[in-house]
């Protein structure tokens, strides 16, 4: 069993990881809508990953013999102006997420749980690698213009994107 506060922590980031899910499938059908496979395919590989983080945490409180508890997603965002302001609110959201898995890391540190602590290290680490590989792409983005050959070239890049298990 864990705290009280701390399994609600994790529950709630076990939801926010599958509204992260959510936000990530909603960007791919806005790509898949204008024809742009590879970026739809990146995004529908993206809320996948969401979906494997979501059940990290479903484990974990299974695990610790915690029950995890679903909430209401909410309607994610549906329209986009621009792949480049995809990226841009993707940049956004990871930030947000490891906002979410300080505090997380911090209210363990204050209650001394430390099996929980050793959890959290894998997220720290991803989050640092997603927010680099969103920076990485809006550099990317910035410098082209969308449906030319360099931004038909990222499609067919970002149709090679497959889940890592
Ligand atoms: Fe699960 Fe992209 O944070």
């Amino acid at each position: 069993m864990l705290n009280e506060r701390l399994t609600q922590a994790l529950n709630d980031q076990f939801n926010n990881e599958l509204q992260a899910s959510h936000a990530y499938t909603a960007m791919a059908a806005y790509f898949s809508k204008r024809n742009y496979h590879g970026f739809a395919n990146f995004f529908l590989v993206q809320s996948r990953e969401e979906h494997q983080h979501a059940m990290r945490f479903y484990d974990y409180l299974v695990t610790m013999d915690e029950k995890p508890a679903l909430q209401g997603l909410e309607a994610p965002k549906n329209d986009y102006s621009s792949a480049l302001e995809v990226m841009e609110s993707s940049l956004e959201q990871e930030k947000s997420v490891t906002a979410n898995i300080y505090d997380l890391v911090s209210l363990a540190d204050e209650l001394q749980e430390h099996a929980t602590l050793s959890f959290l290290d894998w997220f720290i680490e991803e989050q640092m690698e997603e927010e680099k590989m969103f920076r990485d792409i809006i550099t990317r983005l910035k410098g082209i213009e969308e449906g030319r050959e360099y931004f038909l070239k990222m499609d067919d890049e970002f149709a090679e994107r497959k889940l890592e298990e």
